[in-house]
């Protein structure tokens, strides 16, 4: 049978918006805070980080992967806090989030902040409480490792030192500025995707030694994504994003384009999603097709 990317990310949305909906709906819809978090949430991201997350625990066990989907919606509830508060006017400061406006510019800063804050915790609580929305969950064990891998990946210990050193360009003036970047971008976006791919293998009690392969694939191709943004805010139609383009240069971002160009950028993001998928060669053809076509789409991705 041949696999068809475009229908498998749009099978992966319906499902995962389908929980986020549930998850949002608990609370009363003329809420300004509920207004505010669905705003950013039911946007229509890509939902790529809790696409990978299932694609994952399919290839760990083809009949429990909804296992997966607590952590899934956590952390795409996790991803779009990340990107209210990445779009702040201390932050980045754009006006166009997911085609609709910010979440700052559609309701209030304080607002914006206070939905980020609300969509962080809550993410934490669907883990730790899941029966309240989900039919099927992980034993307690696997929801609390589940807790630690994500708030490792979501904080100190990545995104957030990650968007620390991206408002700190004097970090690049000394030392090997290439060094510098690749860990910047591993910290700011890879740890979230490569907690998205180990979080769906480990909710699906998935065997270590595979759980490995499939880390190396998530830091190789979060980094990759990383890269691949940077372009697209070059070069990229702001239509088709849903985002503006050129806040980087304006906003004297340390970013590939800028220190290695574009045509390098593009052939390193391209070179690390050849290692990506090399790296799961080992667990099976079939079962990793999803997956290696993912890595495919971030890397030659348009939006
Ligand atoms: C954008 O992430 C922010 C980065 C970490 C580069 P996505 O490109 O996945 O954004 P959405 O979720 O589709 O809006
Ligand atoms: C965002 O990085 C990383 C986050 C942790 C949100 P960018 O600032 O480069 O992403 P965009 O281009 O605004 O989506
Ligand atoms: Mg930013
Ligand atoms: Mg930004």
């Amino acid at each position: 049978m041949i696999f068809n990317l475009e229908h498998y990310i749009k099978e992966k949305q319906k499902l995962i918006n389908k929980y986020l909906g549930i998850i949002l709906h608990q609370f009363d819809k003329k809420r300004e805070l509920v207004m505010a978090m669905e705003h950013s949430l039911m946007a229509g991201g890509k939902r790529l980080r809790p696409i990978l997350s299932l694609a994952s625990a399919e290839i760990c066990s083809e009949n429990f992967s909804m296992l997966a989907l607590p952590a899934c919606c956590a952390i795409e509830m996790i991803h779009t806090y990340s990107l209210i508060h990445d779009d702040l006017p201390a932050m980045d400061n754009d006006d166009l989030r997911r085609g609709l406006p910010t979440c700052h510019k559609q309701f209030s800063e304080a607002t914006a902040i206070l939905a980020g804050d609300a969509l962080l915790t809550h993410a934490f609580q669907i883990i730790s409480q899941p029966k309240i929305v989900f039919e099927t969950y992980p034993d307690v064990e696997v929801r609390m490792q589940l807790v630690s891998k994500i708030s490792q990946a979501a904080g100190i210990m990545g995104m957030i030192e990650g968007q620390m050193l991206d408002m700190q360009p004097q970090i690049f003036e000394s030392g090997d500025c290439l060094t510098h970047l690749k860990n910047m971008h591993s910290l700011k976006t890879g740890k979230m995707i490569t907690v998205s791919i180990e979080s769906g293998a480990i909710s699906v009690g998935a065997d270590p030694a595979d759980i490995e392969h499939l880390i190396d694939f998530g830091d190789k191709i979060g980094l990759a994504f990383q890269v691949v943004d940077d372009i697209l805010n070059v070069e990229g139609d702001p239509d088709r994003m849903g985002k503006s383009k050129g806040s980087d240069i304006l906003n004297k971002k340390i970013t590939f384009p800028l220190i290695i160009g574009i045509d390098a950028s593009r052939k390193f993001a391209k070179d690390l999603m050849d290692e990506a998928i090399e790296s799961i060669s080992s667990l099976g053809e079939q079962s990793t097709t999803p997956l290696k076509a993912i890595a495919t789409y971030i890397v030659n991705r348009d939006h």
